[in-house]
C-alpha cells in the first residue's frame, strides 16, 4: 500500500464509535485500526446476531482502549447513552443485515436495521454534531456501503460514485435508503460524512453463509458445493484488510460529504473462483489435484441474481495514494490457510440455527 504521509489529515478520530464490530468486516477493522490509531478509544457496539462473534477482539480489550457493548443500533435511548457517556468524536457504521439470500427470505429484518439502524445513529451523531446550546462538536460519520445498491452490470462497463442507484434485491435497497438517509443528513442538517462503497470482501472471519467460506466449508466436510445458475456471474473480490486500510485513508483524509468506491480489481466468474478454491483446498489438504472437483452442484439460480458487479476505483488511487496490497491468488491462499488452521470458528458456526437457514436455502434446489 502506497504511503498516507503527504496527505493532510483531515479528521482524527478520538473516540470512535464502531457499529457491527461482531461481524466479518467490523471484527477486521478493530483489529486492524485499534493497534494503529493509539489516539483513539473504540467501543464496539452490536447486537450478536447470528452473524456477530465478540471474541473475535476480545483480545483487544487488553490496550485499555477497546470496549464492548451488546445492543441494537436500532434503539434509540441506548445509542443517545452512549454518545452521552463516551462523546464520540467518529462513527464507523458496518452494522448491517448483509446476506442477499437471507433479504429474499425475510426481507423486514433488513428494513429495520440498515434503515432504521442507520437513522438512529444519524440522530444520535447529527445532537453531537450540532450541540443544544449551538456549539459544534468534531464528529465524523464513515457509512460502510455496498457497490450493489448501483445495480447490476453487462458484461462491460463500471460502476463509478456517479451512476444512478439502481438495487435490485431487498439487502441492496436497504443499503440504498442508508445511503440515502447519510446524504439527507449531510444535506439538511450539515453533519460531516463519508461514504464508500466496496466490491465483495474475502478473508477471516466471514461467516459461511456467503460463497468463499461457504465453499471452504463444504470442501472440508465433502458437502455439494453449490453454484447458482450456471456460475457465470462476476464478482469484484477485495480482502478484507484492504478494505480496513482503505476505510482509515477514507475516514482520516477524504474530503468532507466524499464517496469513494473500494474495489479490489479481481473479477471472476463464480465457476472460475470456486474451481481456484477447490484447487487451493486439495493441495492444503493433500488430496489430488482436483479431487474435490466432483463437489460442485449447479442449483437452481438466486431470483433477480445480479449479473456483475466491477467498480471504478481509481480516484481512491488518484486522490488519496489507497491500493490493495494483495492480489486475488494470494488473498484466496492466505483465506485458505485460516480457515483450515481456525476449523473450530467455522464448526461454531454449525450451529442448530445455521442447519436450519441451509436447509431452507438449499433443499431442494
Ligand atoms: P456481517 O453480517 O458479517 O456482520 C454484521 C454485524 O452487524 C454482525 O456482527 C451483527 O451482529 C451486527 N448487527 C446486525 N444487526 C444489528 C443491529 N440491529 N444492531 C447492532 N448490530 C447489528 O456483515 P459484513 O460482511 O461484516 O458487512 C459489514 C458492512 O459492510 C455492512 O454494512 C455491509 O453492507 C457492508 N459491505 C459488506 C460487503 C461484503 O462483501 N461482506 C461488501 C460491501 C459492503
Ligand atoms: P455472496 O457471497 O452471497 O455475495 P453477494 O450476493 O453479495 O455478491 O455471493 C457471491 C456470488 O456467489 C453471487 O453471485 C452468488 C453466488 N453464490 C453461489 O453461486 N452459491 C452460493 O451458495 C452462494 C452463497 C453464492
Amino acid at each position: 500500500m502506497s504511503d498516507s504521509s503527504d496527505l493532510p489529515v483531515l479528521h482524527a478520530p478520538r473516540s470512535v464509535l464502531v457499529t457491527g464490530g461482531a461481524g466479518f468486516i467490523g471484527s477486521n477493522f478493530l483489529r486492524y485500526a485499534v493497534p494503529r490509531m493509539t489516539e483513539a478509544r473504540f467501543v464496539n457496539l452490536d447486537l450478536v446476531t447470528y452473524a456477530g462473534r465478540p471474541e473475535n477482539t476480545a483480545h483487544l480489550a487488553e490496550t485499555g482502549r477497546y470496549s464492548f457493548v451488546r445492543g441494537d443500533i436500532a434503539d434509540p435511548d441506548l445509542v443517545r447513552a452512549l454518545f452521552d457517556q463516551h462523546g464520540f468524536t467518529t462513527v464507523v457504521h458496518f452494522a448491517a443485515e448483509s446476506h442477499v439470500d437471507r433479504s429474499i427470505m425475510d426481507p423486514m429484518e433488513f428494513v429495520r436495521t440498515n434503515v432504521l439502524g442507520t437513522t438512529v445513529l444519524l440522530d444520535s451523531a447529527r445532537k453531537a454534531w450540532r450541540r443544544d446550546d449551538g456549539s459544534f462538536g468534531d464528529v465524523r460519520f464513515h457509512h460502510v456501503s455496498t457497490d450493489e445498491v448501483f445495480g447490476a452490470l453487462g458484461p462491460e462497463g463500471l460502476f463509478r460514485a456517479s451512476t444512478p442507484y439502481d438495487p435490485r434485491s431487498p439487502y441492496a435497497a436497504s443499503k440504498a435508503g442508508s445511503d440515502h438517509l447519510v446524504r439527507a443528513y449531510a444535506h439538511t442538517y450539515g453533519l460531516p460524512v463519508v461514504l464508500s462503497n466496496s466490491s465483495n470482501n474475502y478473508g477471516p472471519f466471514q461467516f459461511p453463509e456467503k460463497l468463499i467460506p461457504l465453499v471452504i466449508r463444504n470442501i472440508l466436510r465433502r458437502d455439494p458445493v453449490p453454484v447458482y445458475g450456471k456460475g457465470l456471474n462476476v464478482r469484484d473480490w477485495l480482502f478484507v484488510e484492504d478494505h480496513c486500510s482503505a476505510i482509515e485513508r477514507i475516514l482520516t483524509r477524504a474530503a468532507d460529504r466524499a464517496t469513494y468506491l473500494v474495489s479490489g480489481g479481481e473479477e471472476r466468474t463464480n465457476i472460475e473462483l470456486v474451481h481456484t478454491l477447490i484447487e487451493l483446498v486439495d493441495a492444503e489438504l493433500d488430496r489430488s489435484p482436483g479431487a474435490s472437483r466432483d463437489l460442485i452442484q449447479f442449483v437452481t439460480d438466486r431470483p433477480g441474481h445480479d449479473f456483475r458487479y466491477a467498480l471504478d476505483g481509481s480516484p481512491l488511487s488518484n486522490d488519496l495514494g489507497w491500493r490493495p496490497s494483495r492480489d486475488l491468488k494470494q488473498g484466496l491462499r492466505d483465506t485458505v490457510a485460516w480457515y483450515l488452521e481456525h476449523r473450530e470458528w467455522l464448526e461454531k458456526a454449525d450451529d442448530d440455527r445455521f442447519r436450519s437457514y441451509y436447509q431452507r436455502q438449499y433443499q431442494g434446489r
